[in-house]
């Protein structure tokens, strides 16, 4: 839906460069590097007290909870992808939210089997959370800290309050005080999400979000003012004492359980009790001689990163440079392969068999390539099945090394920014939307980008299918790019090409996250080049190759490290598409 994308955009989006002053990048032991400048001391300073990359990783999650609470959270799910340096080995942790028990696969259709608003916002729109068993799960097999003290600095900054910044104020002003934006042409970051027209999508319909939102005087938000936020902080002191317990069977879960019962929701406490965070293979490729490591389902991310980074090895992109019309056009054909398989091979791996090795394997990557020509494939002609006529600020990644080169690639999200919009009254957190990322419309597969195939259907305990691409790139086992993007279906997309500006063309570690990105979902049909700054040639090329070419707005804000492995120096580069910040020694 345009108006969401939109809202986003006016909400955090900061043009590139627009920040005046460049903060140190390179660190000789340790960086955090993540959307908020708050949240990633929190984690350098774990770093500086002894504690190990998936430590930091834990805390800025934490800490991001409270500061930046568009997408940090406790009431969403993510993924987090671990190096432990001294075992040489790559662990990915799993915790995505689930279908409550009470769901089913056609309960957000209205009668006339047209998406019904409540799988948008509100209780009804949350799928039973997974941070803060993830995070407890992760930092129980990798973990060095004491997980009290990776919990406590949070909780401080919820009690003790922290100056919002300029983009949090914008974004909570949007949410609190802004009449909703009209329509812009020419958006499909949310392609194949349905424009509800009006119903409660901010937080400003929630009583208990504006109570936690809203300035106590009522007036908006300024950058230098202090959120202080009681509720949460309590949470977090309940959570830094019971770990996970306290979400799944604490004061914390009855809260939950009870907000949601009185609020037309799904979640009860045998969901909450029953929820189980999970170690899952990572996926590996190999790209010209390096290790990439990427989460596998029920997030796509991974096996769309190896799916087009085995193709793209098949070309000589180099030779090309990665503006030239060719390269794009490669890259687009990669991605639209990439994203029919994600549209219809993987889903929650618990439920749904899916071919991993297959589809990450160089063989299939072969099969692929040979089918790609000098012109445009119609994405039409991938699928065996009739294709009917016909995801801003939401997600946050953070990237961690330590000292001894162990590193953490996590993402997670509330799914939209503020995800359900709804907070749970006593608890002081917003739960997530996350069940829209189901496909809602048993299948209805369009050329708008709704895919109702079988794989990712609601079913009670389920996991629903992410886009979520945490990624480490290891050479000779050290860690050598750590990245991963929010941005929905965009996320692969603007991970290959952190990953490919790295690897392939050499660029700088800033020139590899600033440099403009690309981004094809298969469908719809359409080749988006982010922001205007494209030489008209490179469209008309691209239009010359069969390709519909559009122009997107900011794709992704990835908070990347790169490692010069020959000085061994920590480059964190936060990305100043939004609001990032890098902290380290
Ligand atoms: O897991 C996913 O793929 C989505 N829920 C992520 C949503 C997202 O990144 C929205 N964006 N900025």
């Amino acid at each position: 839906m345009k108006r969401r994308f939109w809202m986003c955009l006016a909400a955090l989006a900061t043009p590139i460069g627009a920040r005046a002053e460049n903060p140190p990048e390179t660190f000789a032991k340790h960086v955090v590097v993540a959307q908020e400048p708050n949240a990633a001391r929190v984690g350098r300073d774990v770093l500086r007290s002894g504690g190990n990359a998936v430590d930091a990783a834990v805390a800025t999650a934490f800490a991001l909870a409270v500061t930046h609470p568009a997408a940090g959270n406790l009431g969403g799910g993510g993924f987090l992808v671990a190096y432990q340096a001294d075992r040489n080995q790559v662990v990915t942790f799993d915790f995505r939210e689930v279908a409550p028990k009470g769901s089913n696969a056609r309960m957000y259709l209205g009668p006339a089997g047209r998406p019904l608003p409540h799988h948008r916002a509100g209780a009804r729109a949350a799928g039973v959370p997974g941070t803060v068993p993830g995070l407890a799960l992760a930092h129980a097999k990798c973990g060095r800290a004491d997980w009290l003290d990776l919990v406590r600095p949070a909780a401080r900054l919820a009690r003790e309050g922290f100056p919002v910044s300029a983009p949090l104020a914008r974004s909570l002003n949007a949410q609190l005080f802004d009449r909703r934006p009209a329509l812009a042409p020419g958006a499909d970051a949310d392609a194949g999400r349905d424009d509800l027209g009006p119903g409660p999508d901010r937080l400003a319909d929630f009583p208990e979000s504006v109570a936690v939102f809203r300035k106590a005087d009522g007036t908006p938000w300024r950058a230098g003012d202090r959120l202080v936020q009681l509720d949460l902080a309590g949470t977090l002191d309940r959570i830094g004492k019971y770990g996970a317990e306290e979400i799944q069977r604490g004061r914390t879960a009855d809260l939950i359980a009870r907000y949601s019962a009185e609020h037309g929701g799904l979640i009860a406490r045998d969901d909450l009790a029953a929820y189980r965070a999970r170690e899952r293979p990572a996926v590996h490729v190999t790209y010209r001689g390096f290790d990439v490591y990427g989460m596998g389902p029920p997030s796509s991310g991974g096996i769309v990163l190896a799916e087009a980074l085995n193709i793209l090895e098949h070309f000589d992109l180099k030779a090309d440079g990665p503006r030239h019309p060719r390269t794009l056009h490669r890259v687009a054909e990669a991605l639209r392969r990439g994203f029919f398989t994600r549209a219809t091979a993987i889903a929650d791996p618990d439920v749904v068999a899916v071919p991993v090795a297959r589809l990450t394997s160089k063989a299939y990557a072969d099969e692929l390539a040979r089918t790609i020509t000098e012109r445009a494939t119609p994405s039409a002609s991938l699928a065996p099945f009739p294709i009917d006529d016909a995801e801003g600020e939401e997600t946050t990644h953070l990237s961690t090394i330590d000292a001894a080169g162990n590193a953490v690639a996590l993402t997670y999200t509330l799914e939209e920014g503020f995800g359900s919009k709804a907070v749970v009254a006593g608890a002081g957190f917003l739960l997530n939307n996350e069940m829209g990322d189901f496909n809602i419309v048993p299948g209805r597969t369009d050329t708008a980008g709704r895919i109702g195939t079988a794989a990712n259907l609601i079913a009670p305990g389920k996991r629903m299918l992410s886009s979520q691409t945490p990624t480490l790139v290891l050479k000779d086992g050290r860690a050598r790019l750590v990245t991963g993007s929010p941005g929905g279906r965009t996320i692969p997309s603007t991970t290959l090409w952190v990953v490919l500006n790295v690897l392939e063309f050499g660029l700088s570690p800033r020139e590899s996250v600033d440099a403009p990105r690309t981004h094809h979902p298969w469908f719809p049909d359409v080749l988006s080049l982010e922001g205007p700054n494209w030489p008209d040639a490179t469209r008309e090329a691209l239009r010359g190759r069969g390709h519909t070419v559009r122009t997107g707005g900011i794709q992704g804000d990835a908070h990347t490290i790169v490692v010069d492995l020959a000085a061994g120096t920590r480059h964190g580069v936060a990305d100043r598409r939004r609001n990032g910040a890098a902290s380290g020694d």
